[in-house]
C-alpha cells in the first residue's frame, strides 16, 4: 500500500506551519503559502514523507483504518516500529501505552520527531485508534477510552 498522504491544499491554513509571511497582505499569499508548504515538508522531513491526508481532517472511521493509514507510517504495520533515517518506537508490547492518557496526549500534542496527527482527527477517531493500539499488537489493556476522555484532554 502505498503510504503517501498528500500535503493538505494550500487554502487550508490550518495545517500549514503559520510563518510571520503568512500573515502579510493578500498580495503576498501566494508567496507565503509556498513557504509555508516548504516548511511543512522540512518539518516532516523526518517522518518517512509522510504528510496528511487531504482536506484538514482524516476521514477513516475506525481504528484499525486510523492506523493503517496513519500510524503505520512510522510506525509500521504491526507496530514494530523502525529504526533509520529516524527512530519510531515500537507500539507493539509497550507499557507506555498502560496510561490510557498517554496515548491521547502524544496524539494531540506531539512527542518530539512525531507530528500531532490527532488535531486531524475528531474524538471519536482519536479514541477509536487508541483503542486500537492499546488493544492489538500484544498490547491488552482492556480500560477501552471513550471521546469524553479525549475532549478532557484536548
Ligand atoms: C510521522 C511519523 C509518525 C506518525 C504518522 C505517527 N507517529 Fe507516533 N511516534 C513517532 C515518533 C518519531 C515517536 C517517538 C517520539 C520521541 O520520543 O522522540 C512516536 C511516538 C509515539 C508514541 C509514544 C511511544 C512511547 O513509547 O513513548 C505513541 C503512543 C505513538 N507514537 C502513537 C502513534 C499513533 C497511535 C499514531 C497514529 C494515529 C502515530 N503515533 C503516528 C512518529 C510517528
Amino acid at each position: 500500500m502505498a503510504m503517501t498522504i498528500h500535503p493538505a491544499p494550500l487554502n487550508s491554513g490550518r495545517h500549514v506551519i503559520m510563518t510571520t509571511q503568512s500573515a502579510r497582505p493578500l498580495g503576498r499569499l501566494a508567496a507565503a503559502a509556498a513557504f509555508s508548504l516548504f516548511a511543512v515538508s522540512g518539518a516532516l522531513a523526518d517522518s518517512a514523507g509522510v504528510t496528511f491526508s487531504s482536506g484538514n481532517n482524516f476521514t477513516e472511521k475506525t481504528g484499525e483504518e486510523l492506523y493503517a493509514n496513519v500510524c503505520a507510517a512510522c510506525h509500521m504495520s504491526e507496530g514494530q516500529g523502525a529504526v533509520g533515517a529516524g527512530h519510531y518506537p515500537a507500539l507493539a508490547k509497550n507499557a507506555n501505552l498502560e496510561s490510557s492518557g498517554y496515548p491521547i496526549y502524544v496524539l494531540l500534542n506531539g512527542l518530539k520527531g512525531m507530528p500531532p496527527v490527532g488535531k486531524m482527527m475528531d474524538d471519536d477517531q482519536i479514541a477509536a485508534v487508541v483503542n486500537y493500539v492499546r488493544t492489538n499488537f500484544g498490547n491488552d489493556y482492556k480500560d477501552a477510552v471513550t471521546a469524553a476522555d479525549v475532549a478532557g484532554t484536548r
